[in-house]
């Protein structure tokens, strides 16, 4: 091996990070789960990014709706986002619905070192939760394309980590998350 291509594999090995991509539900936990973990891996001083769904469609994905065309879109435009990130070494962490098992399954072939997480709670525990009220509206009919209610979401088989947030807290989520990155 020339001295050049020894170079950039051992730049490879160094610098490339990891993509931690969180689906489930609206109101499962993702968001909880990604920023107490982003916290905890700040704090360790790793370099470390967040991608979350809401943050995502008011800059990156603003004007995009829930249509099929739409979501896959902006799935897409994170992956592409969070690559660049782990290309120079960033922990990223994904937090989207990202309902289309077709497209989550694209997305992270094309990515380094990923961790999909399933954010399961059931539906009824999220309509009872409703934490933004949007769920009251589904089922009322005033929001179309409702994921869970009026729009489909196509739950992982075969997760690299499965945390049912109806049966664990928060700090037991966090536990799972950092044996599952080997940061315990
Ligand atoms: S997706 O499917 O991955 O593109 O969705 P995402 O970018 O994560 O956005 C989900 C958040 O948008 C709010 N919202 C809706 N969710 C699902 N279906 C419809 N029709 C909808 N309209 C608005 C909702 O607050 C989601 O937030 P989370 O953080 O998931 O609770």
């Amino acid at each position: 091996m020339t001295a050049t291509l020894e170079r950039q594999a051992h730049n490879a090995a160094v610098k490339t990070g990891r993509v931690v991509w969180f689906t489930g539900l609206s109101g499962a936990g993702k968001s909880t789960l990604a920023a107490a973990l982003h916290a905890e891996l700040e704090a360790r001083g790793t370099a470390v990014e967040l991608l979350d769904g809401d943050a995502v469609r008011e800059n990156l994905s603003k004007g995009l709706g829930f249509s099929r065309q739409d979501r896959d879109t902006n799935v897409r435009r994170i992956a592409f986002v969070a690559g660049l990130l782990a290309k120079h070494g960033v922990t990223v962490l994904v937090s989207a619905i990202s309902p289309y098992a077709d497209t989550r399954r694209e997305v992270l072939a094309d990515l380094p070192n990923t961790l999909e997480v399933f954010v399961d709670a059931p539906l009824e525990v999220v309509t009872a939760r409703d934490v933004k009220g949007l769920y009251l509206k589904a089922i009322a009919g005033e929001i179309e394309h409702f994921t869970g209610v009026s729009d489909p979401y196509e739950a992982p088989q075969t997760p690299d980590l499965h945390l049912k947030t109806d049966e664990i807290s928060v700090e037991e989520g966090l536990r799972r998350l950092l044996q599952a990155l080997g940061e315990e």
